[in-house]
């Protein structure tokens, strides 16, 4: 196996290539498996390995290798590894090499456990995993949890490579219980081929060629396979393109940019733009390279229309059978954050080129990955795989991740760490709103505030217990009242007693709390009012996720900022002595944490002015706004 190309048929040889395809796939295994040793072997078997590297190799596998005379090609891959590990940013490495038949993209993710997270990015955009196992040891847990996360991921070929075949003597049957112990586990999975081979990744025993040490076996080395695997995908699938943005330099000229995400597309085909499916006719396909007779999947392109229709920055072009718009569905989660998932925490979603705000409303089932059985589960803890209903803050496209990856897969972050907590793959997309359709209202938000005269608005105060949120709180509405305006005021307390009744004080019920809260001053902001919101509402995703619930200018945060140790002096209903005493589990600011807001419209230090002060400057600050006039 060499990489010189075959001048003499340099034609015959791209033509190869371009039929075949590159091959894009993904390692699960620990380095114990001999991952690393099995890449490494990969990548000198198809003459990656340049000479002054494999001299280096060849030292170094004398002195620290565990192989005796020969070279141990984990020195190589593992040296990338540890260089890696120091990085923070990389997880996974992708290494490139070609064969005279192939090009291969292989993905490379590190094989513990708490890695899961680089092996679901790894395998979003493979086409084929190379399952590693001991021969020695068979399928481990871990086994289960990549068969299962590749398949999640939308993987439908897999390999499982059996190596160290020479430490049980070659043994054919020790292969074939091998084999069938994974049929049996991966029956489920949906794979459309499943091939086992086993190999010696130290010796070389069936990598590029079949090993005569198994005379046994007939099927094809790894290598082999991996060059002739047949991964394309026979169905054609219908056009998408999500716009970019909607490019008009002009008057006389109207296209709306974006990549294609699926499918092909020529100048006088119908489109429809999903969720309004109204339709037009290309006109124009028009790129930096001029107009184009055709489009297809990752061409970046702009589209011009016949006629003039409403497509703005985020609409999905589509053909074929109309895509689904909708704020809700069901999907399958690998949560990957060492933060559980708590239901009804806010987050954003990425999916598409759409970014909105998304909570997990419903744990339906979570995965044991031993059993693959279903068990039911109030949270979601890192690595856990599970079923789950979810609930958007606009309206998407969504299909499902069967049908296309892009409309169907997404990832979901943490608004405060802006890091990914978890992929998921939609599984069924539901009618909006589950089938509770919005009820669109004649007499609306404007008109109502109209007729009070006022700009409605949520104003939120939060901070620790005994710092004063509800004093001043109640100082602004009687100031309010008295020029005129319609408020309301939501105090932590007093929700606590009717609409929060079932809820205490765990992490996740305050998370309830507060969300709870947000869309009772939401619906009130619709009413028309000023409303004046009075929790402590300790962290601030859930306060953020609030303030997404609100429109622009319609939310202002007043951080009441109070040092624990003043409200523990003032202490006026004597909770932070009974906390203190240890007679209080999760008080916040003595047991449980108070996350300060960073960039609040308005804060408050209490221990500067008096309250009356302190109100009369949100009262003024309202006014500035231009909530009302007067
Ligand atoms: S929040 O954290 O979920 O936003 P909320 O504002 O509704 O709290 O309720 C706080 C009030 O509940 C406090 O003012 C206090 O009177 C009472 N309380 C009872 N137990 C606790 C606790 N463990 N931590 C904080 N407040 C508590």
């Amino acid at each position: 196996m060499t990489t010189a190309l075959p001048t003499t048929d340099l034609a015959a040889f791209l033509r190869q290539q371009a039929e075949l395809g590159e091959l894009r796939f993904l390692t699960c295994g620990s380095v114990d498996d001999g991952k690393s040793t099995l890449i490494g072997r990969l990548l000198h078997e198809a003459g990656q390995i340049l000479d002054d590297q494999l001299a280096t190799l060849e030292k170094d596998s004398q002195r620290h290798g565990t192989t005796g005379e020969d070279i141990d090609f984990a020195l190589l891959v593992d040296g990338l590894e540890a260089e890696r590990e120091q990085g923070i940013t990389i997880d996974v490495a992708y290494r490139f090499f070609t064969t005279d038949k192939r090009r291969f993209m292989v993905a490379d993710t590190p094989g513990h456990e708490q890695y899961t997270r680089n092996m679901a990015t790894g395998a979003a955009n493979a086409d084929l995993a190379v399952l590693l196992v001991d021969a020695r040891n068979g399928l481990m847990t871990q086994t289960r949890r990549h068969a299962f996360v590749v398949s999640l991921m939308g993987i439908r070929h897999v390999v499982l490579a059996v190596n160290k075949i020479d430490l049980v003597d070659f043994s054919e049957a020790r292969f074939h219980e091998i084999h069938r112990a994974f049929a049996t586990m991966s029956a489920g999975l949906g794979f459309v081929s499943a091939t086992a081979i086993p190999i010696s990744a130290r010796f070389g025993d069936n990598i590029t060629t079949r090993s005569p040490r198994m005379p046994w076996y007939k099927g094809p080395a790894i290598l082999d396979y991996l060059e002739t695997v047949d991964i394309a995908d026979p169905t054609e699938r219908p056009f998408r393109m999500p716009v970019q943005w909607v490019n008009r330099p002009d008057q006389s000229f109207r296209g709306y940019a974006g990549t294609v995400a699926a499918g092909r597309i020529a100048p006088g085909e119908r489109i429809s733009v999903a969720g309004s499916g109204v339709g037009a006719t290309v006109k124009r396909i028009v790129t930096m390279d001029g107009d184009r007779a055709a489009a297809h999947a990752g061409d970046a392109i702009t589209l011009v229309l016949e006629e003039e229709i409403d497509i703005s920055r985020g609409d999905v072009v589509t053909t074929g059978a109309p895509v689904a718009v909708t704020d809700r569905f069901d999907a399958n989660l690998v949560w990957l954050s060492e933060a559980p998932l708590y239901p009804s925490r806010g987050y954003l979603m990425k999916l598409g080129t759409a970014t909105v705000a998304a909570t997990v409303t419903r744990i339906l089932h979570r995965v044991d990955i031993n059993t693959y059985e279903h068990v039911t589960a109030g949270t979601l803890r890192m690595n856990d795989v599970a079923h789950v209903t979810l609930a958007l803050g606009a309206m998407v496209a969504v299909e499902t991740y069967a049908a296309d990856q892009d409309l169907g897969g997404f990832i979901l972050i943490d608004r405060l760490t802006n890091s990914t907590v978890a992929v998921g793959m939609v599984t069924l997309v539901s009618d909006a709103a589950g089938g509770v359709v919005w009820q669109k209202q004649e007499v609306d938000k404007r008109a109502r505030a109209g007729m009070k005269q006022q700009h409605p608005a949520t104003v939120w105060f939060t901070g620790l217990s005994g710092a004063g949120k509800s004093t001043i709180a109640n100082l602004v509405e009687q100031k309010l009242h008295a020029l005129g305006r319609h408020t309301f005021t939501l105090d932590g307390d007093n929700v606590r007693h009717g609409l929060n009744r079932d809820l205490g004080f765990t992490e996740s019920d305050r998370i309830e709390n507060i969300r709870r809260a947000a869309e009772a001053a939401k619906l009130m902001v619709e009413a028309g009012l000023i409303v004046l919101v009075s929790f402590i509402s300790p962290y601030r995703g859930d306060r953020d996720a609030a303030r997404a619930l609100h429109g622009p200018g319609e939310f202002l945060e007043v951080f009441v900022d109070t040092p624990v140790d003043e409200c523990r002096r003032r202490d006026p209903k004597g909770l932070y002595k009974r906390a203190d005493a240890g007679l209080i589990p999760n008080f916040t600011g003595v047991s449980a944490p108070y996350e300060a807001p960073e960039n609040p419209e308005i804060r408050l230090d209490t221990t500067s002015a008096p309250a009356d002060q302190l109100a009369e400057r949100v009262v003024e600050e309202l006014r500035a706004r231009g909530l009302f006039a007067g």
